[in-house]
Parts: structure tokens; C-alpha cells; sequence
């Protein structure tokens, strides 16, 4: 029996971690489910699924919940009891799902405790991946990516020798406005950008792809979890989100990985890698497909492309800065305080502005995190 906590457990790829866990109670036992806010999501989740404990991270929230809970589910308040969950030994899998950098602690403790991390939460390895992969290594902690890019990488490397990789070839749908014209962005709203043609996604990854930062974040979160030189890392469109990654190696085969864009297809073979479990993910039939075509990223309308190749040409402290900015910009763009337009020239600006310092620690990027939170809020007001 494998005993599984969730941080994030009401988000998107929570409910979907929840929905494969739920068809195979004979392999699953469910311990601490982690949210943040979401009470009433937490109420059903925890009526659904008996989990051991659930934690709320704002404390606020947490006291609702203890107020509301009937069952005999453990409530427990605060980031620090989220971390104590990830690092307990009552867990040997923690499923990392909350959004944002916000996730790095918790997700970090399950990686020094040595458990098993199915990794969705991108932003840990963008803001700390050095660290990260260093503290698994040392841990012996396995982490197998839920990206459903990353997935597919992972899969497409099983078996062969790491030296003789030559590209990894991550697909991007191209998001919302792939074929509209630049002009007519600039009255997007947030609604038009969370309605993605292929993913039912959470809100910010939403808007992520809609400006394709989200491919920005792949690419470094691939760099790290595969230990690959930026120059070997590359995107692609592909609007139909079938073929998730491709690993070309160097006698020239090409190593492709299909699925329907489900995330539980990626989720069922984090939680039991290569073992292959039921998923309830739809069949692939290919000849019901009207067309598989890949095209180069325009890096004209996707700034974020150039942007990532010069932060990964950088020290590891400009990917703290583009993500902690985009993190503001994308939120401020939610809330309606700037446009859809002036997210990427946001985080651009962060780049130039702010005074890039070593991040060797967790303290240095925490520091450096927080003060490009500030500074991108000045820049916003
Ligand atoms: N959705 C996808 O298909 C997909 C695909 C690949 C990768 N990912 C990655 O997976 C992660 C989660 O994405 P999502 O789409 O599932 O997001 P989501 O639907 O917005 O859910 C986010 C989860 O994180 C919790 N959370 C939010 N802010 C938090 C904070 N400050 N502290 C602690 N917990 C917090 C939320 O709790 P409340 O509900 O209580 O606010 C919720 O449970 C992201 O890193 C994303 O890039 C997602």
C-alpha cells in the first residue's frame, strides 16, 4: 500500500491526483490533504475521501474548517503543518500540486525527508532547482515530474544512456492567442485568457500558457530535473497537445510520447512509475485525429522565449526574479489591475531593474523572491 499526501489538494491537478486515487484503493491509502483558503473544497474533499488530516495553510481558513468538520478527520492550521505533513513518516509519496513558489518549503521537506515526490509544482524547481535536485540526490528522494512535458521526457528516457541524448523537445500548444493578431491582445480579459482550447487547467498556469512564460518555467524545470544544458532544450507548437515531449538522440531516433491532453495520463504514471495503471484517461485513436502539425515559436509574439534563454544563460538568481515577477504580474493581470499586455514588459523589467545577488541557499532566494514581489509592485503602482 502506498501511503499518499496531496499539497494543493483542491486545485486542478489535486482533484485530478484525487480521481486516480480513488479507482485503486487496493494501491492507495490517502494521509494529509493541504489546501489554502478553499474551505468548502477542503469540506467535500474531506467527506469524499476520510483523508487522516487535512491542513489549511491560512489560519483563518483553518479555523473555519475545524468549526465546520464533522468527521474524524485531524484539522490543522498553517505552512508549518504542511511541512511537518510532507516530511512525516506517516507518507512515503507526497504529490506536490500547490501553485506557486509559495510551494517550495513543504515540497522541499518531502525531498530531505527521502519520500517520493510527483512533482507538479514547476515554480520549486524554476526558484530553487540546484538545490532541489542536490538535496534529492543526497535524500535519495525520487522525483518523477507530472508535467505532462516532463512525463513524457521522463518516459522517453527510460533505458538509455544520459550521454547520448542530443535535444530535448518539450510541444506547446500555443495557448489561446496563437493566431490572433498582436493589436487585438491588448483587451483581453482575464476570462479569455484562463479558457484554454485544450487543458482545464488552474488559473494561473492558464494565463502562463496564454503568454507562454509557462513554457518559459518548462524549460528551466526541465533543465534541472533531467540535468541538460539549456542549448539541448527546446520548444515547439503543436496545437493539438497530443505529443508531449520528444527526447532526440544522437544516432538520430527520436523518441516521441503521445496521450489525450488529460493530466491524469501524467499523474497515474507519477504515482506508480512504469507500472501502468488505470487512469480513465480517454483512448488515443489516432485516426479520429484530423492532424498532427508542429510549427517554431513566433518569438515576436512570445517574448517569454528570448526571456528564458537569457535567464538561463544567467545565474540561477535571474530565474528566482522572472518567476517571483511573473507570479505578481500574472495576479495583477487576475484582478484586473493591469492588462494582458504589460505582463511579460513587468517581468522584463524585473530583469533589468532589480540587483540580481548569489542564491545559494533557501534564505538567498526566499530574500531575493520577496524583495522582486515589492519591487513588482512598485513598478504596478
Ligand atoms: N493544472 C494543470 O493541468 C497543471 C499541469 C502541469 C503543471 N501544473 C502545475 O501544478 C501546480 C498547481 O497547478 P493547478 O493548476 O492545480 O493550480 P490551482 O488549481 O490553482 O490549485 C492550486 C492549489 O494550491 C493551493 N494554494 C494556492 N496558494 C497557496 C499558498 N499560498 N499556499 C499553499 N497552498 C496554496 C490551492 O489551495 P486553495 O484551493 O485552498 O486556494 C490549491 O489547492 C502549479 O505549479 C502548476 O504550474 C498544473
Amino acid at each position: 500500500m502506498k501511503h499518499i499526501s496531496i499539497l494543493g489538494a483542491t486545485g486542478s491537478i489535486g482533484l485530478s491526483t484525487l480521481d486516480v486515487i480513488d479507482q485503486h484503493p487496493e494501491i492507495f491509502q490517502l494521509d494529509t490533504l493541504v489546501a489554502h483558503r478553499n474551505v468548502d473544497g477542503m469540506l467535500a474533499l474531506i467527506k469524499k475521501f476520510h483523508p487522516r488530516s487535512a491542513i489549511m495553510t491560512d489560519d483563518l481558513a483553518a479555523k473555519a474548517l475545524l468549526t465546520q468538520n464533522t468527521s474524524s478527520t485531524t484539522i490543522e492550521s498553517g505552512m508549518d503543518a504542511a511541512i511537518a505533513a510532507a516530511k512525516s513518516s506517516l507518507s512515503d509519496t507526497v504529490v506536490a500540486a500547490m501553485v506557486g513558489a509559495a510551494g517550495l518549503p513543504a515540497t522541499l521537506a518531502a525531498v530531505t525527508a527521502g519520500k517520493d515526490v510527483c512533482l507538479a509544482n514547476k515554480e520549486c524547481l524554476v526558484t530553487a532547482g540546484r538545490l532541489f535536485m542536490d538535496a534529492a540526490k543526497k535524500h535519495h528522494a525520487r522525483i518523477i515530474p507530472i508535467d505532462s512535458e516532463h512525463a513524457a521526457v521522463h518516459q522517453a528516457l527510460q533505458g538509455h544512456d544520459h550521454d547520448s541524448v542530443r535535444r530535448i523537445i518539450l510541444t506547446a500548444s500555443g495557448g489561446p492567442f496563437r493566431l490572433r493578431s498582436v493589436e487585438s491582445l491588448h483587451n483581453i480579459t482575464p476570462e479569455e485568457a484562463i479558457a484554454h482550447p485544450n487543458w482545464a487547467m488552474g488559473a494561473k498556469i492558464s494565463i502562463d500558457s496564454a503568454t507562454m512564460m509557462n513554457k518559459a518555467l518548462e524549460l528551466i524545470e526541465a533543465r534541472w530535473l533531467f540535468d541538460i544544458a539549456p542549448d539541448q532544450l527546446e520548444a515547439i507548437i503543436h496545437p493539438q497537445s497530443i505529443v508531449h515531449a520528444m527526447v532526440e538522440y544522437t544516432d538520430g531516433n527520436v523518441l516521441a510520447q503521445m496521450a489525450m491532453p488529460d493530466m491524469r495520463a501524467p499523474i497515474a504514471y507519477a504515482l506508480q512509475p512504469h507500472l501502468r495503471i488505470h487512469s480513465g484517461v480517454a483512448w488515443l485513436e489516432l485516426a479520429m485525429q484530423q492532424d498532427l502539425s508542429f510549427f517554431a515559436i513566433d518569438v515576436a509574439r512570445f517574448p517569454a522565449m528570448n526571456m528564458v534563454a537569457e535567464v538561463m544563460r544567467g545565474d540561477d538568481g535571474h530565474a528566482v526574479v522572472m518567476n517571483a515577477a511573473n507570479e505578481i504580474a500574472n495576479a495583477a493581470f487576475r484582478q484586473r489591475r493591469i492588462g494582458f499586455m504589460d505582463i511579460l514588459p513587468l517581468v522584463e523589467r524585473a530583469l533589468t531593474d532589480i540587483a540580481i545577488t548569489p542564491v545559494h541557499q533557501l534564505h538567498d532566494i526566499w530574500a531575493l523572491d520577496q524583495h522582486t514581489r515589492i519591487k513588482t509592485e512598485e513598478f504596478i503602482h
